[in-house]
């Protein structure tokens, strides 16, 4: 016990942030400040996990996951990090629960809220996981919604700062569909922690105004510059990472595919992008990854449209410039850290 005690009190550094009881839903509703102590939390309980030292600090406490869209790394990342840390993990998904069918998204939230001590929630839109929120009385925790996917920036921006020494004034471009849960969640991210963001897409398919001019706010304070392009070559020239996600996401219809590809196909991430990029710039990617022909979809692309690879070519993403199996690990780490702060003591 005096161990933990002890360890408990080094974590996250000397920083005087306490989430205590918070929510974790969209990164606006952090600070930088925040966000930084998220970071060097996750930093040290990857080393405590690495060097195997004991962490399981929220011993007793109970814990649910709630996914209406699937998962891999999610779903694991809250599972292993919840039993880490000691806590009892449940997983619901839409077919083992009443919730949307029988039960509304208050009612569950009433009822989980009194049998847990957190909720992760994935599924659709962002008013759904707010208002979950709003009437659990535990933190809910975004596990990924059609607007926002904030868990995943933390990983995002761990692993950029691993492989840089630092986060403000790295140069970061978002390749894709810049309207996307990803693609939003990164210029936020980006614009709060001093990162520069550039959007490389058709302009259908940049994040909406209002969030754009929300982040311009954001970013006067942080020093972050955001930019929007359609031009692959001014857009990737001097980037540090070049991030790309899936051109249809989770809950859009079969139906989107040929005007998606009509839109993206000049947009992936290939050779020619990375040489334009800086020599040590580096590829990232949320995952999963359409990159070769060995997935279902994959195969059905090649079948309807003929295309072999879609938001990056296979060589970039198996390349030494290529961190998305360290990002993936990352979640892990830094979804502990949410946890762990949100539902520690106050007084810890
Ligand atoms: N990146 C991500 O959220 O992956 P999963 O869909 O596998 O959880
Ligand atoms: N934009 C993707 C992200 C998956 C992690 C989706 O929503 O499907």
């Amino acid at each position: 016990m005096y161990e933990y005690a002890f360890n408990k009190r080094r974590l996250g550094g000397i920083n005087m942030v306490n989430l205590s009881g918070r929510n974790f839903l969209k990164l606006l509703d952090y600070s930088e400040k925040e966000i930084r102590y998220l970071l060097d939390l996750a930093k040290d309980f990857k080393k405590k996990k690495h060097d195997g030292v004991e962490h399981r600090y929220l011993a007793g406490k109970n814990i649910v996951l709630l996914f209406e869209k699937t998962s891999t790394r999610t779903r694991c990342a809250f599972e292993v990090a919840g039993r880490d840390l000691g806590m009892g993990v449940t997983y619901l998904d839409p077919g083992s629960s009443q919730m949307g069918k029988k039960e509304s998204i208050e009612d569950t939230a009433k009822v989980l809220g009194r049998m847990y001590d957190g909720i992760e929630y994935r599924g659709f839109g962002q008013d759904i996981v707010e208002d979950l929120a709003k009437n659990a009385g535990v933190p809910v925790w975004n596990g990924l919604t059609n607007e926002f996917h904030p868990t995943q920036m933390l990983a995002d921006l761990m692993t950029v700062e691993e492989n840089f020494g630092y986060l403000k004034g790295i140069n970061f471009v978002f390749m894709g569909d810049g309207r996307n849960n990803v693609g939003n969640s990164l210029m936020v991210a980006c614009a709060k922690m001093g990162v520069n963001f550039t959007c490389v897409g058709p302009k259908d398919l940049w994040p909406k105004q209002e969030l754009i001019d929300t982040c311009r706010e954001i970013a006067k304070e942080s020093g972050s510059k955001l930019n929007f392009t359609t031009d692959v070559k001014e857009g990737t020239m001097g980037a540090h990472v070049i991030y790309t996600d899936v051109w249809v996401s989770m809950g859009e219809p079969d139906s989107v595919w040929e005007a998606r590809i009509n839109l993206l196909k000049d947009y992936q991430v290939n050779e020619e992008v990375m040489r334009n990029a800086n020599d040590d710039a580096i590829f990232l990617h949320c995952l999963p990854s359409f990159h070769d022909l060995k997935t279902e979809i994959g195969k059905n692309i090649y079948d309807k449209f003929g295309l072999k690879e879609m938001e990056v070519c296979d060589s970039v993403f198996a390349s030494d410039k290529s961190k998305v199996f360290d990002q993936a690990e990352n979640r892990m780490h830094t979804i502990k850290a949410v946890m762990y702060a949100t539902l520690k003591d106050k007084d810890e």
